[in-house]
């Protein structure tokens, strides 16, 4: 069996994401590492926040903190957020540690021992009222093209030309507001992607199984040709540059977009470091990572927002080719579109859409989980609403999913004391039931391997309908009655079901599932595999004389009014946004 090596895009350090951000990386690497987990493999999920670049150094500004200590209060929130959301990581690390530092330094080493680095000279802002450089896109002005006032330095917002912070007119420093600035020369590392070019392009030549979304990306830049770019700036938050390696960038960091992909591996060394020592450590690490060293059977899957496809396709595999040594490449690349707030930008600034932190006071994680995956911006963006929210949560959690154990446990409990019964011989019916179980359980299966998790949700429904269905058939509240063989059988075969679909839903639901999978026997069913054979082994570990232990509510409804209270707070009036 090959071990499965999950990364979400990291999270960048500042503020607490929207649901958008959510559900385009972190969410479903879980749901996949979930579902991997359930059928019995070996998974490794790892996520981090990206904490560098000038965002946290002003970020830090704005708070009146140390960028340090800014960055480990968010790091806090994000971790404790994602937890709540029942993120299962392996590891949540953090791009500021000691393990992204040495593994960014080396990189660079071995980039430069390559012949893939060199050293430019660049023409920098440099504000000194701020005393610090400024990236582009901190310097603000006039545009040349449009005569737009607040045009940004590496792009006009109005007329959407691309600028250089020199053509700006009256250019200030948007940190401060402070005209008093000027350019002065700095030189930098570049990295010499133009002679990578080929080795790249051959790589993903060899990636025939890629959505077409990502390959087409990926032709796109290589066919305009790929730019060395520089991997070093002037600032002072980020990995130092080693001066033994780069005495010309002496006292520069490394750019943020150079150091952030690195730690997928540094946040693995992270977790390898945990708890071993040297040797282990080191190998537990390039178990995972280095396919000269016990990788070679890890399919590696990772999952961003359409906007980091080229980072994880280009530029990211250019350091890793350009490394020259055995470093495991992604394998299988999963992206997504955006999540709109009613067809607008989710906007903190402007209040607008619902963030990770409020989403957990307005209902639990589990309904959130089920709304994001169900209607995830896979082929296309999708919006956020309140009453698809809604409808996911009263329709598929609560009417179909919830109902169905509710109505079983309910008719157990009140006739046969809680207490499996042995009673009656399965029948055509349940023939039926069990073909159907399987075929629903097929269809999910193989959307999960295929990492398509619309389609994976609308089986996964489908299956929890089909439980209803044979109750509804079946009516064991009337029959229960006249027939108690009869209704024995029934209600024996819908707790075999309920019994797949705890397991079956964990991925998407997991507190619910568990819940409903703890109102079974311990040893019921205890080795039970999400993969196809789920259905006949779930129906042979349900025995006569299992004491079902009622869970309750597996969910609840949301209120018309409710929803209508969260449109008008969050900002729901269906008025699209910028
Ligand atoms: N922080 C980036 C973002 O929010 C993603 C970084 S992904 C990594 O878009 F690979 F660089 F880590
Ligand atoms: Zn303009």
């Amino acid at each position: 069996m090959p071990r499965h090596l999950i990364t979400s895009a990291l999270p960048y350090i500042n503020g607490v994401k929207h649901l958008g951000n959510l559900v385009g990386s972190m969410l479903p690497a879980d749901v996949y590492a979930r579902y991997l987990r359930a059928g019995g493999h070996e998974v490794l999920a790892i996520c981090a926040t990206d904490e560098h670049g000038t965002p946290a150094e002003l970020g830090a500004l704005a708070e009146g903190v140390d960028v340090a200590e800014y960055c480990a209060r968010h790091h806090e929130t994000q971790r404790e957020l994602g937890e709540r959301f029942g993120l299962s990581w392996d590891w949540f690390g953090r791009t500021s540690r000691p393990q992204n530092h040495e593994l960014t330094t080396h990189f660079a080493k071995r980039l430069r021992d390559e012949g893939y680095t060199d050293i430019r000279t660049t023409a920098q802002v440099y504000s000194l009222a701020d005393g610090r450089f400024l990236p582009d896109r901190y310097v603000e002005g006039t545009c040349p093209n449009c005569g737009y006032e607040r045009a940004r330095g590496d792009q006009c917002e109005n007329c959407g030309k691309q600028l250089e912070p020199t053509e700006l007119i009256d250019p200030r420093s948007s940190v401060s507001g402070s005209t008093d600035i000027e350019v002065r020369d700095s030189s930098h590392v570049f990295l010499r992607q133009s002679a990578l070019a080929d080795r790249i392009r051959a790589w993903v030549d060899t990636k025939s199984d890629w959505p077409q979304l990502t390959r087409s990306i990926a032709y796109k830049w290589l066919d305009e040709g790929l730019e060395d770019r520089g991997i070093t700036r002037d600032l002072s938050w980020g990995v130092p540059v080693d001066p033994h390696d780069f005495p010309e960038a002496e006292g520069k960091v490394f750019y943020v977009w150079f150091d952030a992909p690195i730690g997928y591996l540094a946040a693995t060394r992270e977790w390898a470091d945990a708890g071993r020592g040297g040797d282990d450590a080191q190998a537990a690490f390039d178990s995972w990572w280095r396919t000269d060293r016990g990788a070679g059977d890890v399919t590696y899957t990772q999952f961003m927002g359409k906007d980091n496809v080229p980072f994880h396709t280009l530029s990211f595999p250019a350091t890793i080719l350009g490394s020259g040594e055995d470093w495991k490449l992604v394998d299988r690349l999963k992206s997504f579109n955006w999540l709109t707030y009613y067809g607008g930008k989710f906007s903190t600034s402007q209040g607008r859409g619902v963030f990770m932190s409020d989403a957990l006071d307005l209902a639990p994680a589990d309904c959130w989980r089920w709304y994001l995956m169900a209607n995830a911006p896979e082929s296309d963006d999708s919006s956020f609403t309140w009453e698809l929210f809604g409808e996911a949560v009263n329709k598929d959690l609560v009417g179909t999913f919830g109902n169905f154990v509710n109505r079983t446990a309910t008719q157990l409990d009140r006739h046969f004391d809680g207490i499996v019964p042995g009673e009656g011989e399965d029948g055509e019916p349940e023939a039926d039931l069990w073909s159907r179980v399987e075929l629903r359980l097929g269809e999910y299966v193989e959307a999960m391997d295929a990492l398509q998790f619309r389609r994976a949700a609308t089986a996964l429904r489908a299956l929890w309908a089909e439980g209803n269905g044979y109750l509804e058939v079946r009516e064991p509240w009337k029959t229960v009655k006249v027939d108690r063989d009869r209704t024995a059988c029934t209600l024996r075969n819908a707790m075999a079901v309920a019994l797949v679909d705890a397991v079956a839903s964990a991925p998407f639901v997991p507190e619910a599932s568990q819940r409903l999978r703890a109102a079974f026997p311990a040893d019921a069913g205890a080795e039970l595999q999400l993969d196809p054979t789920l259905a006949s082994a779930a129906r042979a570990a349900v025995d006569a004389g299992d004491a079902f232990e009622t869970p309750g509510l597996l969910f609840a409804k949301l209120a018309p009014e409710q929803l209508a209270e969260w449109a008008d707070r969050f900002g729901g009036d269906g008025e699209p946004g910028e």
